[in-house]
């Protein structure tokens, strides 16, 4: 039970809470369901392959770690520079959208943040492939999260732990009252056509909607492999880690199909592309005494994913410093809170700007094609170690023999099939300028650490 609420906590936020609105609106309609599903396909086959890894290699860690341990400097390179995208920018995505729902809660209780303080300088606008001035000059409240959580983060692990197990129950009440609720709403007459005709469009409607619906929704299960991260505290590994791991994927699928579902058939789909849609479908049923409930749920629940994804990437930049690939400084741990707060702090500045200068949609999308392909890293690892160490001792082994790492890369190569054209662009220049970073910097410093 712990662990699935490790992992239910890290899950549930700014996918469910604000994103799967804009992916019905603009790529899967109802079918939106349907994209959650294929979601949860993929991180099911990438969590049973975290599993494995997590139990042969008996340290705590993220997909870093065990990719040092197992497949060498350079791959783990890789992979931790393609993990900031996962945790640093993930974190920053949530908290652009937490600050949606604060302003929208602040402006319900008469207290109004000037719009120009909200929202990121520039947007990128996909149909003229081109940024675009918005008028904004910065997100104040993301960057305010951001800041604070860093502090809490500091400040010491015990207290940050209480904070999540609270928060984790209230969130899930929130999106059950939501499924309750709105059953009784329900108008079937929107829930048709299912699956809207595709406007000829790659990703606008029709299957590849799905398809690209689930790139996004992706986003939404992002943060069970915190799960695996607790594998050396397990009991009993073969048995707890896909408890935890799968439980809390399917726990959190329930919930999405469930809210989606609602979502869809009690707002129209073209009407969802808003910044707290759940709030609205709320407000829809004429239940606005529960609004102020979901978007404090909201706001709680976002709070909890920036804390969990930020703790991540500060424990990532640890590691990665005591293996000299970036500077000492990240390694330092506090004399008092024994916590790593350089590289807390400096991972909160990075976030700081991140969150109060894009666009949710730019950071989310790169966000998933990152992790996607961390996880397509983390099962092509589970493969080749299975012939190149069969005979290490794996606590938890993935059932099916090699069934799970191929399905495993399989649904994720499908998933980034999906995204934009822009955001595989972004990736790959991320991954240009790690290369360059490690080739011209860590390199040198690694070799100095071992040989010298
Ligand atoms: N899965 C996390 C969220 O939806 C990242 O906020």
């Amino acid at each position: 039970m712990d662990l699935t609420a490790i992992g239910v906590g890290a899950i549930v936020g700014a996918g469910i809470f604000i994103l799967t609105g804009h992916a019905a609106a603009t790529y899967a309609g109802p079918a939106i369901v349907l994209s959650f599903l294929l979601a949860f396909v993929a991180c099911g086959f990438a969590g049973l392959c975290y599993a494995e890894l997590a139990s042969m290699i008996p340290i705590s860690g993220s997909a870093y770690v065990y990719a040092y341990a197992a497949l060498g400097e350079i791959i783990a390179w890789i992979i931790g520079w393609d993990l900031i995208l996962e945790y640093f920018l993930g974190a920053s995505t949530v908290a652009i959208g937490w600050s949606g729902y604060v302003v929208s809660f602040l402006g319900d209780i008469g207290i109004r943040i000037p719009k120009y303080l909200c929202g990121p300088p520039f947007t990128y606008d996909p149909a003229v492939h081109k940024w675009v001035v918005t008028g904004d000059a910065l997100n104040v409240p993301a960057l305010f999260i951001v800041i604070a959580m860093s502090v809490v983060l500091v400040m010491g692990i015990r207290f940050s732990s209480w904070v999540n197990s609270t928060i984790v129950v209230i969130k899930v009440l929130i999106l059950v009252i939501f499924i309750t609720v709105g059953a009784f709403f329900m108008n079937p007459a929107f829930l048709t056509p299912f699956i809207p005709p595709n406007t000829g469009e790659f990703g606008s409607f029709g299957l590849s909607g799905i398809l690209r619906g689930a790139g996004v929704g992706f986003f939404a299960y992002i943060g069970f492999d915190t799960v695996s991260t607790a594998a050396s505290e397990a009991k009993n590994p073969q048995r707890d880690l896909p408890i935890g791991i799968l439980g809390s994927l399917i726990i959190c699928t329930v919930l999405y199909v469930g809210v989606s579902l609602v979502l869809t058939s009690v707002v129209h789909y073209t009407d969802l592309r808003v910044p707290a849609p759940i709030a609205v479908a709320v407000d829809v049923m004429k239940l606005h005494f529960l609004s102020p409930f979901v978007k404090i749920g909201a706001i709680a629940g976002l709070s909890s994913v920036i804390l969990v994804l930020l703790m991540g990437q500060s424990r990532i930049f640890y590691s990665m410093s005591r293996d000299s690939l970036i500077p000492k400084i990240f390694s330092k741990v506090h004399k008092r809170f024994k916590t790593p707060h350089i590289a807390t702090i400096i991972t909160g500045l990075f976030g700081c700007v991140a969150s109060s200068l894009l666009p949710i949609q730019i950071a989310g999308e790169l966000v998933s094609i990152g992790t996607l392909l961390a996880f397509l890293i983390v099962c092509a690892g589970v493969l080749i170690l299975r012939y190149t160490q069969p005979q290490i001792r794996r606590k938890f082994k993935a059932p099916g023999g090699i069934a799970v790492p191929i399905g495993g890369i399989l649904f994720c190569l499908y998933l980034m099939s999906g995204l934009p054209l822009d955001t595989w662009m972004r990736l790959i220049v991320w991954l240009i300028i790690g290369l360059v970073i490690y080739f011209t910097y860590s390199i040198k410093r690694t070799w100095r650490a071992n040989w010298q």
